[in-house]
């Protein structure tokens, strides 16, 4: 399974590549508004940093204004994908971006037959939001393996990046139903590499390694 970071510090996403974890990196208007920063320098910034997929959001209504933007952002760096969000209008924008050679990652999934159609309008990639659900007492993960076997019943190429992750059991269920991708916070990434019982069995095995005579 693929990691992505869920965020737009690129001191994050630095640490995170250092750890060798990173695999791409997604974004949106509101983690690009909290770095304080100008949005294209940030999206330059991060593909200088990833190689794989960065996801930038288009923020307009229209089909017209979806294009222009997705024109726009994948000139920033080849390995931009244009994020667009899941409407009639994002669906039309998908499509001619596919036929453009444009990747996209359609966000805002809550339902597995919006992730289907995003699928058969050329996304590269899903973007389910699995936390945003279950915080209105859903079922996110039940939305992704409905998804993903609905995409694998069908041959589509597209990936499913599970998206809204709280929290390590989110990362566990995504690995159980195989996604192809979960795109997480840094503080859940550092969780992941972190057990009790790790730390206690290291304090233990330094304060026996001191009782070993020095040879
Ligand atoms: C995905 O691409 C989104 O940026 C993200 O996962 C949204 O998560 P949130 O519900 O924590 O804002």
């Amino acid at each position: 399974m693929k990691i992505f970071l869920d965020t737009a510090d690129v001191g994050e996403i630095r640490e995170g590549v250092a750890m060798g974890m990173v695999d791409g990196v997604t974004t949106n208007p509101t983690l690009v508004s909290r770095t304080g920063r100008p949005f294209k320098e940030v999206i330059e910034e991060i593909c200088g940093i990833v190689s794989g997929p960065v996801s930038a959001e288009a923020v307009s209504m229209d089909t017209q204004g979806l294009i222009k933007e997705a024109n726009e952002l994948s000139s920033i760096a080849s390995n931009v994908v244009v994020k667009i969000p899941m409407t009639v209008d994002g669906l039309k924008a998908v499509k001619a971006c596919a036929e453009k050679g444009i990747k996209t990652n359609v966000t805002l999934v809550f339902q597995s037959l919006q992730g289907l159609l995003a699928a058969k309008a050329g996304a590269s990639f899903v973007s389910p939001f699995v936390g945003r659900l279950d915080d209105l007492a859903g079922e996110g993960m039940d939305m992704v393996a409905e998804l993903l076997t609905m995409l694998s019943n069908y041959n589509y190429s597209a990936e499913v990046i599970v998206a809204s992750i709280r929290h390590p059991m989110h990362v566990v269920q995504s690995a159980m139903v195989g996604a192809h991708v979960v795109t997480i916070p840094f503080k859940v990434l550092n969780s992941l590499t972190k057990h009790p019982l790790t730390d206690r069995g290291i304090e233990a095995f330094l304060k026996d390694y001191e009782k070993i005579p020095k040879g």
